[in-house]
């Protein structure tokens, strides 16, 4: 049978975000970002927490400086802000086509309102696209990846505010206008849904301060569509040949049993992700939520021609990330079955027997990746990339610089099969940039030891190490892939 395998022009490489790669966090000019009020906990201390929310008062707190004992490690990164030349010779040696990285909002608009922009923090984005560029790597960019102003968060409770959206569109115009010859592509927001989840570190969004907390939540989104539409159109107008797309953070959702009360729970879990995609790449609310709105009283503020802004300025992709799929039953709502670990976010999930985990829990499954692809591609017709997919393990750095990471070339081997089997079955997959290519500060636990890279960065959880790089199995693994096109996995 012949098979179609990956256009020629694929967009290989890897992925990242600043607050989790770049340090620096006091230099250049740049102000604090939410991230940089997160903190480390312990296993022991973490339990029941959720480690992604910092309330306002804690913020206060080390605002004033009476928490500077603590573990930040999202202010130091990997020190790629010193190490970027380096880092990305690395990636160029693996043969890298495209480099997904964000821009810190603060770095660019310190506090987020500022009058003018940081000319130290444009200035370095200057160099590092540049560096990439010199061996022919194209740079994506997230403009909004966890790393809010905190001021904005401070002063007008981030995105739940409209102000919030004439901010984020300078912060726009000034890198569209910067950058406009070096960076073609572009993500309005990382992982969007996030924010019904995570309002902190999605949106800067103090949600025990407001009132009722689920309409917070949706206003904010609202706002981000908002956003997130400008900006498309913006970047349309200054940026020539630009692809601008939405990110959803994606988890297919399945139902435990072929019950129909199950595959109900299953399809509700899903629309609760669809949801964002539908607004993004129709330009419309889907009317299951607008109904979700009017049962529970939930009254939206928008703007006269607000949703004429989002029917005229659709995404020209669509990308999410991936990383495992859930199960849901009708007897977890019972209180019978239970999350098992694993996250809920309020739906009734129940552990798939059938699946494997990493050593944090995250199921995998190469053929839900496919399944997800055939899904988006079958329901919207937009090109899509994929932002995100990896596995974050213990790695052991051995005497003679190695690293063997079997483990995590079998869960990328997979996961690249599954995605050449969903554009043999007719999907448009133009790119694939594997989370954390080199290793980074994990986004949800702040962990070093969480690691996700073909590049070992010698450092622990606390910041003792050398940070010299190392080069791991699955370097040498992912450079062929990429030299044969994804045949030779
Ligand atoms: C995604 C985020 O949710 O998952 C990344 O966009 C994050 O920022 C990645 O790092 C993996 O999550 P974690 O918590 O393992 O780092």
């Amino acid at each position: 049978m012949k098979e179609k395998g990956f256009p020629k022009d694929f967009l290989w490489g890897g992925a990242t975000a600043a607050n989790q790669l770049e340090g620096g966090w006091k230099e250049g000019g740049k102000g604090y970002s939410t991230a940089d009020v997160v903190q480390y906990y312990t296993k022991e201390e973490s339990k029941g927490k959720n480690m992604e929310t910092v309330p306002r008062c804690e913020v206060e707190e080390i605002l004033k400086g009476n928490r500077e004992t603590r573990n930040y490690p999202k202010r130091r990164g990997i020190d790629f802000y010193h190490h970027y030349k380096e880092d990305i010779a690395l990636l160029a040696e693996m043969g890298f086509k495209v480099f997904r990285m964000s821009i810190n909002w603060a770095r660019i608009y310190p506090n987020g309102d500022d009058e003018t922009p940081n000319e130290e923090g444009l200035r370095f984005y200057d160099q590092v696209f540049d560096e990439c560029l010199k061996y022919g790597i194209k740079p994506l960019i997230t403009l909004s990846h966890y790393e809010t102003p905190l001021h904005l968060a401070m002063e007008y409770n981030g995105w739940v505010n409209r102000k919030t959206v004439d901010f984020y569109l300078k912060y726009c115009e000034t890198v569209f206008r910067r950058y406009k010859d070096k960076v073609k592509y572009w993500m309005t927001f990382n992982e969007i849904n996030m924010m019904l989840n995570l309002p902190f570190t999605a949106g800067g969004v103090f949600i025990e301060t407001c009132e009722n907390e689920k309409q917070a939540k949706y206003q904010a989104i609202h706002h981000q569509f908002i956003a997130s539409a400008l900006a498309t159109k913006l970047a349309h107008e200054i940026i020539e040949d630009v692809q601008v797309g939405c990110m959803l953070g994606i988890t297919h959702t399945y139902p435990e049993t072929n019950k129909p009360i199950d595959n109900l729970l299953s399809q509700k879990a899903n629309r609760n992700n669809y949801f964002f995609v539908d607004v993004q790449s129709k330009g419309e609310y889907p009317t299951y939520i607008l109904n979700e709105w009017e049962k529970e009283n939930i009254h939206i503020e928008m703007l006269p021609n607000d949703l004429e802004i989002l029917k005229n300025n659709t995404v020209d992709y669509i990308s999410f990330s991936y990383y495992y799929t859930m199960s849901v039953s009708e007897r977890a709502l019972h209180g019978n079955g239970g999350a098992n670990g694993l996250p809920d976010f309020g739906i009734p999930v129940v552990p798939n027997e059938h699946l494997k985990r990493t050593s944090w829990g995250f199921q995998i499954d190469p053929i839900g990746f496919r399944i997800i692809i055939n899904e988006l591609w079958d329901r919207y017709h937009k090109p899509i990339f994929i932002a995100e997919n990896g596995m974050g393990e213990y790695d052991q750095l051995n005497e003679d610089g190695t690293i063997h990471d079997a483990y995590r070339i079998d869960y990328l081997r997979e996961h690249i099969r599954q995605m050449k089997e969903a554009i043999n079955d007719g999907a448009n997959v133009f790119g694939y940039t594997s989370w954390g290519c080199i290793d980074i500060i994990s986004a949800g636990t702040s962990e070093m030891s969480k690691r996700y890279g073909y590049i070992y960065v010698d450092q622990d959880d606390y910041g003792n190490g050398t940070l010299k790089r190392y080069k791991k199995d699955s370097f040498y693994w992912y450079k062929k892939v990429i030299a044969s096109n994804g045949e030779d996995l």
